[in-house]
């Protein structure tokens, strides 16, 4: 989503700005633009589109200046146009504002202004920011911020110059996040550190209403009420400079490629002295054993990863588990009490419905647990336990290692409840257990399908609609192999339980649609076999995934990919590999930009 760097240095900071776009451009965005303060004036450079055509611009204006802000933004209020692109400055053109996150009374303030007198001029809710700067400004950035932030609600993080207080950047956070550095040169603020990893490995993380002002010789702290805070910088975790694509030609590939290690990672977490241990107290530990429901909450891919534990869950703990969509959970009259134990997944950690839900869960007494990949991230911080995975950085907006390495915290969790609980025979978590420890294996097998699939992939890559198709959590895993396929190649893909095609969608069904059948289960293959039958009746194209064991079940299937064989709950962790190369090679094929697919953003930080 959108991204928010900021430079106060001895040297000119356009070229440093253009950099710290480029660094957030993975999240995702649909404008950008920079400003900077010089000689008592504020100057901005805006574009639609990508930072390749604000470079292409910055080419024919003279923006120069030692102290500067810049912002990629995805559209939540008004079109990606140049007007709404941020900076956004305010009347008198004397305050330039970047911002993050949405301002719910953002209406309401724009009346109040309007009322006396202010003239608006964009479509954002962000306008407000930089006209309320503009009527509360005495001379002081800071009070400005101090006073503004007072009037504003609902999540934001901004940054803001102005042309009266030559030299500075004021920024505050809310909900949103924001981090600040000091560097030999100077000093800077961004919304996500990958923009400033090249000047330090020690950042300023800005808490919930907090203010940092910088110029290139400081970086100060204030609370909302003014008070100066003394903040230690903290190392961070990753390795912020090696984000390189190593050779690969996409980051996606990268992180496909990356899956095996970042599972065993996780893996290798938390099994300690041949036992699983998340390092939860006692108190929660009572909780989970008290728990008589299990809800998932999540979105998009980590959703699917939710849903795929689901059956896992009620297999081994006999208490009903459901896996919810977030924004829909959030919203819903779902029965919670200290009885449910609500799971939040998400990679990010950001995720606006999620952490909402989460909260939600919170506040009707539930044991909250969060399985997130960012460390410190909202959704971390707000569960009553976390369980990281161990992922890595992602960068690719498609998420590949995030969703395998949920899949692989929640067959840990399933196991150590289940073990809890006392309620599933020692032999068959056992059993599972170790299937666990093949499962890198596993995955490694089918990552170095990554040929095979490359020479078979553009054969569908130019399709208008094509559907998936699977069974149990073989479902879940064709509902993640469609998602990934509509997602980075644009291809209109539909999934449907095996057995649900015959009530209507078969109706779609003509000679030559290509159907991706995902048939690892060896409980159901006779059932999935009825569905790919009732469909080649119809003239489908049938491109199935299942095991050396179960191909001669589907003798009609058009063309195979022999996956290895394990549970069928550990399934979707082996085959969602193999669905995410055939998505990737036929975004190739036609030349999308798979690493930032149109419209999407890497984390969702809007409702
Ligand atoms: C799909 C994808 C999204 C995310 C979803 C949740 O490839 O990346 O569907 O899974 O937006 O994001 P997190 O896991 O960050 O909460």
């Amino acid at each position: 989503m959108c991204g928010i760097v900021g430079f106060a240095m001895e040297e000119n900071v356009t070229e440093h700005l253009i950099k710290g776009l480029e660094k957030l451009e993975y999240r995702g965005y649909d404008s950008a633009g920079i400003a900077v303060e010089k000689d008592g004036e504020i100057s901005a450079v805006k574009t639609a589109g990508r930072i390749s055509a604000l470079k292409e611009k910055l080419k024919y204006e003279n923006v120069s200046s030692h102290v500067g802000i810049a912002h990629t933004r995805w559209a939540t209020h008004g079109e990606p146009n140049e007007k709404n692109a941020h900076p956004i400055l305010s009347e008198n053109k004397k305050i330039a504002v970047v911002h993050n996150g949405i301002i719910e009374n953002a209406d309401e303030i724009k009346k109040e202004l309007i009322s006396m007198g202010v003239e608006f001029e964009t479509d954002t809710d962000t306008e407000v920011i930089s006209q309320l700067l503009m009527i509360n400004y005495d001379g002081s950035l800071l009070s400005a911020v101090i006073k503004t932030v007072k009037k504003l609600k609902g999540a934001f993080a901004f940054a803001a110059v102005c042309s009266d207080s030559p030299g500075e950047i004021a920024a505050a956070r809310y909900l949103s996040p924001l981090t600040a550095v000091k560097f030999n040169s100077g000093a800077g603020i961004a919304s996500d550190i990958s923009a400033l990893g090249e000047y330090s490995d020690e950042f300023i993380y800005l808490d919930d209403s907090e203010i940092a002002v910088i110029n290139s010789d400081e970086v100060k702290i204030y609370s909302f009420s003014g008070e100066e805070k003394e903040k230690t910088p903290q190392r961070a975790d990753a390795d912020l400079n090696s984000d390189g694509r190593d050779g690969y030609e996409h980051f996606m590939l990268k992180e496909i490629y990356e899956q095996p290690e970042a599972v065993k990672k996780t893996i290798d977490a938390y099994y300690k002295n041949g036992e699983i241990n998340f390092g939860f107290d006692e108190k929660f530990i009572e909780k989970l054993k008290n728990s008589d429901r299990v809800y998932f909450t999540a979105c998009g891919s980590a959703y699917h990863a939710g849903a795929a534990a689901e059956l896992f869950f009620e297999k081994i703990l006999k208490i009903p588990c459901r896996a919810v969509i977030a924004s829909e959970m959030r919203y819903s009259f779902t029965p919670l009490d200290k009885k449910t134990l609500v799971i939040a997944i998400s990679q990010s950690g950001e995720t606006a419905d999620t952490l909402a839900s989460l909260k939600n869960a919170k506040e009707s007494g539930c044991a909250t647990l969060s399985i997130v990949n960012v460390k410190d991230s909202y959704i971390a911080k707000t569960g009553e336990s976390v369980i990281y995975t161990r992922a890595g950085r992602e960068i690719a907006v498609a998420t590949t290692k995030g969703y395998t390495t949920q899949l692989t915290a929640l067959y840990m969790l399933g196991i150590y409840l289940a073990k809890i609980k006392n309620s599933a025979p020692d032999k068959e978590l056992g059993e599972y257990e170790n299937e666990l420890f093949s499962l890198a294996d596993m995955i490694k097998s089918t990552v170095s399908l990554s040929g095979y699939i490359s020479r078979r992939a553009p054969f569908t890559a130019f399709e208008k609609d094509v559907f998936f198709i699977g069974r149990g959590v073989d479902f879940t895993c064709a509902l993640e192999g469609s998602l990934k396929l509509k997602e980075i190649t644009y291809i209109h893909s539909e999934c449907l339980p095996a057995g649900e095609l015959k009530h209507g969608t078969i109706s779609l069904i003509e000679r030559g649609t290509k159907v991706f059948a995902v048939a690892m289960n060896k409980r159901l293959a006779d059932k999935t076999a009825n569905g790919i039958n009732e469909i080649k009746a119809r003239g489908a194209y049938v491109i199935c995934f299942t095991t050396e064991k179960l191909r001669d079940k589907f003798p009609l299937a058009d063309e195979v990919v022999i996956l290895e064989e394990t549970n069928e709950f550990f399934a979707p962790a082996v085959t969602a590999p193999a669905l995410q190369l055939w998505a990737y090679y036929s975004a190739r094929t036609k030349g999308c930009d798979i690493d930032k697919p149109k419209n999407l953003a890497k984390s969702v930080t809007v409702e």
